[in-house]
């Protein structure tokens, strides 16, 4: 019981949920903003956050910034790489 209790915790530190509701993690907002989601509207169409309570927006928001200020740096070293 303690080494599954552990292996959770494990995973818990690197998963980032951002939406408890529809059990969207970060890594879902940054695979959909590669995918073309650039906004809140998108992202509700794509995975469905914020459309239970409503009380991740403002974390899913500053997720998808982030998300696609990186994924603009990235194509910026693609571009310049290249
Ligand atoms: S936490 Fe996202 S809809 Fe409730």
């Amino acid at each position: 019981m303690q080494t599954r209790i552990n292996i959770i915790l494990l995973v818990a530190r690197y998963v980032m949920y951002v939406c408890i509701c529809r059990g969207i993690t970060e890594s879902h907002i940054q695979a959909a903003v590669r995918d073309g989601a650039r906004s809140m509207k998108d992202l509700r169409q794509q995975l469905g956050i914020g459309e239970e309570c409503g009380s991740c927006g403002s974390s899913a928001k500053q997720c998808l910034r982030e998300a696609s200020s990186n994924q603009t740096s990235t194509s910026s070293l693609s571009y310049a790489a290249a």
